[in-house]
């Protein structure tokens, strides 16, 4: 636990994900005594609202009167003026900023926030929330200006899927069992899937969401975290550094073989964009090329308007050579390890069992360990919080990992072609199975 007091600045702190996420988070960790040395915790956004009281009023008596609210413009210095005013009276605490904010107000908020806390000798921690940058450019044009005022060390990236339990066990399962690190290259997986499927559309978000896709609001960012921590190999010490920089080897090492986009019917009528070529789903063949994963693909799925949430990483295992299953003229069932993020957060093993029916013979059986989760933290922002106050940066992605992340779905992004077609609440659509049948494959959902 952090020993130093501190204050927590949320700008945008009246907005969705202060509301729904971060507050709850703050709230529940401060009720079982992780946040002992949290000082205030200031929102700060254009105007007050009256949610936001809601939302501050049920909270912790002792929590809600660390609560402030500050009238602030990011784009405004003068705003900042006032920001200065409370900062003078935090001396030797240590200030933590989160941007709550839409990605177009990151690169104010760095300038404005790093110019006022040059007056400072605080410690400091600035946390970011995805999308950080557009593209390999303007991510790169972000981590420049963030190097001008903040060392890596202050920097927090966020990526909510990396404080989900589920995830984190794939670290567990790979590297403290004998069992499962023997089999985890190319002589025993066949191939890894990773699904996340959504039933909801673009909802209200249309405006934000077509300039995003798919690629952007997905592929380039959760989807290849999680082949991240399946792809890496072991760190040589489980510290911050040596885990970053083995997902970093490995991002850099990966590559899309093909990919195909989809968009569900309505979508336009849905953004309102006539001629938008922006999908709402894609499907990747991924090869991550080194030693341990040569000819092993990497199937990668998401898309909104489906009939079920799911997400969900599978490695599937090579067929054995000759099974009982052979004997009925099956074909053999392959051993499945499976990774459940939603809607349930479980781990699953499919293996092969005679069943109890007197005969001689092999069947799919199932252990699942859902009674794992959830942990003692509900949220994955419960998780990704408590490890900013105590400094501990290996669940956030580091500036080189960010860039190596938007290199790998560089030359898919701003396609002009038209995504196909499917209709709303299918399970999957036709390309996408076909994608997989090519390699007489298919899809364990
Ligand atoms: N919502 C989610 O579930 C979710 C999930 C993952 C990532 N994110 C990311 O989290 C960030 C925030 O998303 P959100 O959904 O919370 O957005 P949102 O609901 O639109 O909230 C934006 C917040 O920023 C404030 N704001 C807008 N313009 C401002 C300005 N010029 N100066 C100061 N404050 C300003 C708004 O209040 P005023 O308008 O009163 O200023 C509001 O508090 C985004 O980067 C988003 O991509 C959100």
């Amino acid at each position: 636990m952090a020993n130093k007091s501190f204050s927590l600045f949320i700008l945008g702190g009246t907005g969705d994900l202060a509301k729904k996420k971060l507050f709850p988070s703050i709230s529940r960790l401060y009720a079982n005594g992780y946040l002992q040395n949290l000082d205030k915790v200031y929102s700060l956004a254009r105007s007050k609202q009256e949610d936001w009281e809601q939302v501050v009023c049920q909270l912790d008596a002792g929590l809600g009167k660390l609560c402030h609210f500050i009238p602030f413009d990011v784009r405004d210095w003068n705003s900042y003026a006032e920001l200065d005013k409370v900062i003078k009276d935090l001396k030797g605490q240590e200030l933590i900023f989160f941007l709550s904010i839409s990605p177009y107000l990151f690169e104010d908020a760095i300038r404005n926030l790093g110019k006022l806390l040059r007056n400072y000798t605080n410690p400091r921690k600035i946390v970011i929330e995805k999308p950080f940058g557009f593209d390999l450019k303007s991510a790169q044009k972000l981590n420049d200006l963030l190097y001008r005022y903040f060392i890596e060390e202050e920097i927090y990236r966020i990526d909510h899927f990396l404080g989900k339990d589920t995830v984190q066990n794939i670290f567990s399962l790979r590297f403290s069992n004998t069992i499962f690190e023997g089999i985890w290259n190319r002589n025993f997986i066949d191939h890894v899937q990773i699904v996340a499927l959504e039933k909801v559309g673009v909802e209200g978000r249309g405006e934000f969401y077509d300039k995003v896709g798919a690629i952007r609001d997905m592929l380039q960012n959760h989807m290849l975290q999680m082949l991240a921590f399946i792809a890496m190999e072991p760190p040589a010490y489980m510290s911050e550094k040596f885990i970053r920089d083995e997902k970093v080897k490995v991002l850099k090492n990966t590559h899309i073989q093909k990919l195909i986009r989809g968009r569900y019917e309505g979508y336009l009528q849905d953004v309102g964009v006539d001629g938008s070529t922006t999908e709402t789903f894609v499907c990747a063949q991924v090869s991550v090329d080194n030693f341990r994963w040569h000819e092993v693909p990497f199937y990668l799925m998401t898309g909104k308007a489906l009939a079920e949430k799911l997400t969900q990483i599978t490695i599937v295992l090579k067929e054995i050579p000759q099974s009982f299953t052979k004997l009925l003229e099956c074909r053999p069932h392959q051993n499945r390890i499976s990774f459940q993020m939603a809607p349930q957060s479980k781990l699953t093993i499919t293996f092969e069992l005679r069943p109890p029916t007197g005969r001689f013979m092999a069947c799919p059986v199932e252990t699942s360990m859902e009674y794992l989760f959830p942990s003692e933290f509900q949220e994955a922002y419960e998780v990704l919080l408590l490890d900013v106050v105590e400094g501990d940066q290996s669940l956030f992605i580091r500036g080189d990992e960010i860039e190596a992340l938007w290199e790998v779905v560089m030359p898919y992004l701003d396609q002009k072609d038209t995504p196909f077609i499917y209709p709303k609440g299918i399970k999957i659509p036709k390309p996408a199975e076909d994608f997989l049948k090519t390699s007489e494959k298919s899809w364990f959902l």
